[in-house]
């Protein structure tokens, strides 16, 4: 079959990515008709369609999905190649590409600044998204490493837990609650309550909680930002769950408390996963190696398994 360039197969990638032409040709830097013609060309020597227009929205054929799995596959050996060639140079440059959940932000791009001083030619993408965004970059092979707590139950994966992630429930200091010891968890009934959105891990696993102890809560609000959720509570608007990671930047004595509450912390941990069939580039093992590191330096010099209690 193959008359088909690399160029057109960049443009079919990006704009089945983007699920649109325009976009495609804005993140390529060319016009939309190449965008257009570039396909057109790819569509005949295919002989098939590859997208289909449904109303304003743009949708694979099967022959379009199928090219798409062999196109990242084509793209991710030439990055390889691309970083295993600047290895061999010594030059270190390449990309690297990490999907990552809300809560890791307070340590991920700490650890990347680091790691970007011993590779300072490098490009780096960093997505922060919640545990079902994350999965669906997981399923379509967005990112060289994953960062996240609950792994995806349907996909392979090489995974390696390496911090505590523990949930607590978080509320104003001056909360009733704040500061008694070992109460039940039956003393959140009723309790004005601040949720994640669908889609977050952390809503999971409350309600999972919450549910399995016949526990009814008001939902007041629903915020999709950790840091909106403190907020709220500093404004009285209720109590919530969060990663404990999500307090590092809490002055302890300050607005917020974390409440003592019997079957708190729910405990889970931070995974650091790839997906079983993907060969890591360089630059991604590099990565890989220096944030298990990094994170057990810092663990052994504070003596503990949660970097948010440093
Ligand atoms: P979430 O994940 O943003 O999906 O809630 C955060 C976490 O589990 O720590």
């Amino acid at each position: 079959m193959l008359p088909a360039t690399l160029h057109q197969l960049k443009v079919f990638e990006t704009a089945a990515r983007q699920g649109s032409f325009t976009k495609a040709a804005a993140e390529l830097s060319i016009t939309q008709p190449t965008v257009s013609g570039q396909i057109k060309q790819l569509t005949q020597t295919i002989g098939m369609p590859l997208f289909e227009h449904i109303g304003r929205k743009l949708y694979l054929t099967e022959a379009g999905e199928e090219l798409l799995t062999t196109c990242k596959e084509i793209f991710g050996h030439l990055d390889n190649l691309e970083m295993k060639l600047s290895a061999l140079k010594g030059a270190k440059q390449g990309q690297l590409h990490l999907g990552v959940i809300t809560t890791t932000k307070y340590f991920v791009p700490r650890i990347l600044g680091e790691f970007c001083q011993s590779y300072p030619d490098i490009e780096v993408s960093l997505q922060v998204v919640n545990h079902d965004q994350l999965h669906d970059r997981m399923a379509s092979n967005q990112d060289d490493l994953y960062i996240l707590s609950n792994l995806p139950g349907d996909l392979e994966v090489h995974s390696e837990a390496f911090l505590d992630n523990p949930l607590v429930v978080v509320a104003r200091s001056d909360h009733p609650l704040a500061g008694k010891t070992n109460v039940p968890l039956s003393a959140l009934r009723g309790e004005d309550f601040i949720s994640r959105e669908m889609g977050s891990g952390t809503r999971r696993a409350v309600e999972s909680l919450f549910k399995s102890n016949d526990i009814e809560v008001q939902i007041r609000l629903e915020l999709g930002s950790n840091e909106a959720i403190k907020q709220a509570i500093a404004g009285g608007l209720g109590i919530s769950v969060l990663s404990r990671h999500t307090l590092i930047t809490e002055p302890t004595d300050g607005e917020l408390a974390v409440l003592d509450i019997n079957h708190f912390p729910i405990q889970r941990e931070w995974y650091v996963a790839y997906l079983a069939g993907k060969k890591l580039s360089v630059i991604a093992e590099a990565f890989r190696e220096f944030m298990l590191k990094s994170s057990q330096v810092a663990l052994q010099h504070s003596g503990r398994r949660s970097l948010a209690l440093l």
